[in-house]
């Protein structure tokens, strides 16, 4: 069976690829090489012993989107990865990111929508709760207004795709908010290659540790929890790509209770920053540089996931601790460093 991975060649793109082939599926990429390498391609195939076609296409480019369905008609399912996530970028180009982020999957949807049956998997996340009134957050909680155009084009995406399930019942779609993603393949032949200044806290401990940076800012200690710090639901991406394959069994099987779901992806443990520091200076051994400066604005407390939709329907459950995610995301930071 032939599935579609827009931004295949991307960090959680990527590792979906490799456990959608070992599960025997046929798999053809999408990516624009915006902010992924070709050399990707390799690292799946030292992982999974083949090579999925790739097709170097720019999604913003709707007469090439709808080329590709010509060509591979046989496509019988979607897994929709590739956007723009810088946060702070949006808030400077928006209109860069409503149209990377929505106007392709508007151009996807419309090819979805000649098809006699599709499944479609959409990468959504937790930013749709903002501060969640309640912890662990479950997929019930209200989605709370943006706090940036990426986080909008989240929200958005995820109307659009409900609005068009609505009116097409042979597109059967899942949304999956994830939590944050971390770590690396552990055969450290694929992981997470950020351009510039990393967005999140556990490329930069890595890339700080191995003297890529001098130090580490943690944005506040004052916050309402045990150590003063934020905290999060870090999930190993291994964890989080083989949901992905879960889910698109599901739509594809067509058992979706209606033909829109939404699910959390995470582990269900906050983890604060202090604790992730410990977890990286216990693993690597490497005493980490860091100091405590101000609260950033717009930084949530707490979130972390309520997975039981996820394990009770999904049959899904995140397996990796911290410690392992994070020793994999410092054997990758270590492979590509030296
Ligand atoms: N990484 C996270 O922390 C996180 C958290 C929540 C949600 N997400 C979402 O998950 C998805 C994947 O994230 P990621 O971390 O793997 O990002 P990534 O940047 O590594 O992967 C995205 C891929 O899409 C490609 N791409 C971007 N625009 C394109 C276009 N117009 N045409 C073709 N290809 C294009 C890029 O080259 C890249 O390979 C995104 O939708 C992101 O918003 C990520």
């Amino acid at each position: 069976m032939k599935i579609l991975v827009t931004g295949g060649l991307g960090y959680i793109g990527s590792h979906t690829v490799v456990e959608l082939q070992n599960q025997g599926f046929e798999v053809v990429i999408i990516d624009n090489l915006s902010n992924a390498s070709i050399e990707v391609l390799d690292g799946i195939e030292a992982i999974t012993g083949k090579k999925p076609i790739f097709e170097k296409i720019d999604l913003r480019e709707k007469q090439k989107v709808q080329d590709f369905f010509k060509k591979h008609g046989d496509v019988e399912g979607v897994i929709h990865f590739a956007a723009s996530k810088a946060v702070g970028e949006s808030v400077e180009k928006p209109l860069l990111y409503y149209e990377n982020n929505i106007a392709t999957l508007v151009y996807l949807l419309q090819e979805l929508q000649k098809k006699e049956s599709s499944s479609f998997i959409f990468s959504s996340s937790c930013t749709v709760y903002g501060q969640a009134d309640q912890l662990p957050v479950s997929e019930d909680a209200p989605v709370k207004p943006a706090e940036s155009p990426y986080g909008n084009t989240k929200q958005i995406g995820e109307e659009i795709i409900s609005d068009v399930c609505r009116v097409t019942p042979q597109i059967k779609s899942i949304a999956l908010r994830y939590f944050n993603p971390i770590g690396a393949h552990p055969s450290i032949e694929i992981g997470e290659l950020p351009k510039g200044v990393p967005q999140n806290l556990v490329p930069f401990i890595t890339q700080t540790g191995i003297g890529l940076r001098k130090q580490l800012a943690v944005f506040g200690a004052d916050y309402p929890t045990a150590d003063g710090t934020c905290i999060r639901d870090y999930i190993h991406v291994v964890d989080l790509a083989k949901a992905h394959v879960v889910a698109l069994q599901r739509s594809l099987n067509d058992r979706n209770e209606g033909n829109f779901e939404v699910f959390n992806l995470g582990t269900g443990k906050g983890s604060s920053v202090l604790e992730v520091i410990q977890s990286f200076e216990r693993v690597s051994g490497v005493k980490l540089n860091y100091e405590v400066v101000e609260r950033r604005p717009g930084d949530v407390i707490r979130a972390y996931a309520d997975t039981k939709k996820a394990n009770e329907i999904l049959g899904w459950k995140a397996e990796t601790t911290l410690d392992e995610a994070i020793k994999s995301a410092w054997d990758w930071e270590q492979k590509i460093r030296n």
